[in-house]
């Protein structure tokens, strides 16, 4: 079993018969290592903070040996505040946060480890947002480059525009965010879009719907890859209760 030093740090849970035991990681095989979060003007905060802070979290608790590249078009700060486009000029609101690339486009695509090998991305996370409605042509063209070397990515909300722009949806199932569906659908008119879910896993594809469904589908996969109870005991550090059934959707009807 791994343990780690910051287990007993994290939440003073009290010292009762039932405190959960932290698991082991039961999967053999090469986990994945290098995690990628493609960001654009104008990204949801919680689309892109709600699975980091699953995979901070799981990385804190299982030591694991993983690594981010936070990948924008240039390295500025990259800001949630709505841009000053024709698209987005109804509110002129300064109300946001940034955040810090690590690696441009350009450079992650020909990235290479210390040994000269590609340095690709096992696991790029694709976020929504306003930002996804601009025409955002280097991040689509980047999701359908470093597709085909991923191991899974992962959509929140609108981010599932990218994919769908990119080609790498076509005659797959999907999902994304119910509130923005006819626009958000009609980026991939090839794509089996899922109406009623939580996220839709198709193959090493894994979507989800509005913003805050970008925390369970990271859960569900942290599930898939690590063991269910290795996500449990993640989700249960961080106090938050999973949305467990993939089908249960009740903002699928709230906003059809
Ligand atoms: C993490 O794993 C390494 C290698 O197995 C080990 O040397 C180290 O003590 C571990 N750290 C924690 C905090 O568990
Ligand atoms: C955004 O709105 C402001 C204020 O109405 C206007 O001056 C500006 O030209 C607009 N910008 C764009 C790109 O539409
Ligand atoms: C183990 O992880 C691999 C790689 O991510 C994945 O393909 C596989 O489904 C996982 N196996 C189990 C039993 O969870
Ligand atoms: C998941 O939710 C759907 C929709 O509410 C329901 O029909 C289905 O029975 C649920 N599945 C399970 C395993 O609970």
């Amino acid at each position: 079993m791994r343990t780690s030093l910051y287990a007993s740090l994290l939440g003073a849970l009290p010292a009762v018969m039932s405190i959960p035991v932290q698991p082991a990681i039961s999967n053999t095989t090469a986990l994945p290592v290098h995690f990628g979060l493609l960001v654009f003007p104008s990204f949801q905060a919680l689309d892109v903070f709600g699975p980091m802070d699953v995979l901070n979290t799981f990385s804190l608790l299982f030591n694991s040996t993983m690594h981010l590249s936070v990948i924008a078009k240039i390295l500025d700060p990259v800001t949630t505040v709505p841009q000053r486009t024709a698209r987005m000029n109804m509110t002129h609101n300064e109300f946001g946060q940034k955040i810090v690339p690590t690696i441009t486009i350009k450079d992650a695509l020909a990235a290479k480890k210390k040994d000269g090998t590609p340095d690709d991305i096992d696991v790029l996370i694709v976020p929504g947002g306003g930002g996804t409605r601009e025409p955002i042509l280097d991040e689509i063209d980047f999701v359908r480059t470093m597709y085909p070397k991923v191991k899974y990515i992962i959509s929140v909300c609108t981010g599932a525009t990218i994919l769908a722009r990119s080609g790498i949806l076509d005659g797959r199932k999907a999902t994304t965010n119910k509130r923005s569906w006819v626009w958000a659908t009609s980026t991939g008119p090839k794509v089996d879009w899922v109406h009623t879910a939580r996220w839709v896993e198709d193959g090493n594809i894994w979507s989800s719907s509005g913003i805050s469904a970008g925390i369970d589908v990271t859960y569900a996969w942290l599930g898939h890859v690590y063991g269910e109870e290795v996500a449990n005991y993640v989700s249960m550090s961080s106090e938050y209760k999973r949305w467990i059934n993939s089908t249960e959707d009740p903002f699928a009807a709230i906003w059809s």
